[in-house]
């Protein structure tokens, strides 16, 4: 293991100002987000959508790396060129989704575990070939009558942390990511204890295996209302309890802290990250890995019409990652949403 790699590259993913950019949708997520607009989901459509993402002029001036899923890592541009090289060649890290999904959790009904420990050691290797730099293993934790349970929590703690062990082995920074799901009605409070119980094994169970957290990243989800609940949560109560909920838990030493969108409206999801970072100094950078709060306009506006609107698309691509690089420093502003270009 070199920690001076780990460090340097988990550093540089949460540069100041910097994220990361999740385009790592599994084929079947694929099929539902390019069904929701009307693309017919092939190999082909999958990797010239893609392309657009991974070649945007500007991109590297705000996103750090992109995470890739399986089949995206080893696809190319039109021209040949390898999606991880365009990448290195920009200054960005290629990440990679290593986990195999999440399963029910046996004998916990409507529980999940995450899998794919198997052979692990083995596909790093591999994606470390192809340039990967960072990984990413996504739990999955529901709030509801009685779950998450300790079972849940324990065993999703658990898999992260030799998940995590296994990728820096092999230099490759393990990004951890436990979401709890904004599905439901449950309250912010609910989601608060649901996001400190997994928080607090998860830290726990990567001090056991060893894990330096200089070199690993967490990722997580805010702690807001669900999406059902009566009361819906404000920017500020927001910001303010998933920061007091991180500072219970994540340790200082702790490279940095990205967050997930998890179905939050695209505005929403950047209004948080700058509230967050408008609450004055704190232990780690946070910033955004969004998936859907960046692509929603891009697939949109790419789906209208897959031939023409390339640059539409990549234009607000660009907007949006540029908001969430603002969100970032702390510097973002609502109004700046008038200046969009879709
Ligand atoms: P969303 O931002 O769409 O939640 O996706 C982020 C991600 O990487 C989920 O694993």
């Amino acid at each position: 293991m070199d920690a001076s790699l780990l460090h340097a590259n988990a550093k540089k993913m949460v540069a100041p100002g910097k994220g990361l950019l999740a385009a790592d949708e599994s084929t079947a997520s694929c099929e539902k987000r390019f069904a929701a607009v009307g693309v017919p989901c092939t190999e082909e459509t999958r990797r010239a959508y893609r392309e657009l993402i991974v070649v945007a002029p500007g991109i590297e001036e705000y996103v750090s790396g992109i995470i890739f899923y399986d089949e995206t890592i080893r696809q190319s541009t039109k021209d040949g060129k390898r999606f991880p090289d365009v990448l290195l060649e920009k200054g960005m890290l290629p990440g990679i989704k290593v986990d195999t999904g999440a399963k029910d959790l046996a004998l916990h009904a409507g529980e999940k575990i995450t899998e794919g420990l198997d052979g692990l050691r083995e596909r790093l290797a591999e994606y470390k070939t192809f340039g990967a730099a960072f990984a990413k293993w996504r739990a999955v934790i529901t709030i509801g009558e009685g779950v998450p349970s300790e079972a849940c929590i324990d065993a999703n703690a658990e898999a992260m942390a030799r998940y995590a062990a296994l990728c820096q082995e092999a230099d490759i920074v393990p990004i951890v990511e436990p979401e709890v799901l904004i599905d439901g009605d449950h309250s912010l409070e609910q989601c608060y204890q649901a996001t400190l119980a997994i928080h607090k094994k998860l830290f726990e169970k990567l001090a056991e295996e060893g894990v330096h957290l200089e070199g690993a990243i967490l990722k997580s989800s805010m702690v807001i209302a669900g999406t059902q609940a009566a009361k819906q949560s404000s920017v500020h109560e927001v910001a303010e309890a998933t920061v007091r909920c991180l500072k219970e838990n994540a340790p200082a030493d702790l490279a940095g802290i990205v967050f997930l969108s998890g179905g939050q409206g695209d505005e929403q999801a950047t209004a948080h990250l700058d509230a967050m970072n408008k609450t004055g100094a704190l232990p780690w950078p946070l910033t955004f890995s969004y998936s859907r709060a960046i692509q929603n306009p891009v697939l949109k506006i790419w789906a209208a019409d897959t031939h023409a609107n390339t640059e539409k698309a990549q234009a607000a691509l660009l907007f949006r990652a540029k908001m969430n690089s603002l969100a970032a420093l702390g510097k973002y502003a609502s109004e700046m949403e008038s200046e969009r270009p879709y």
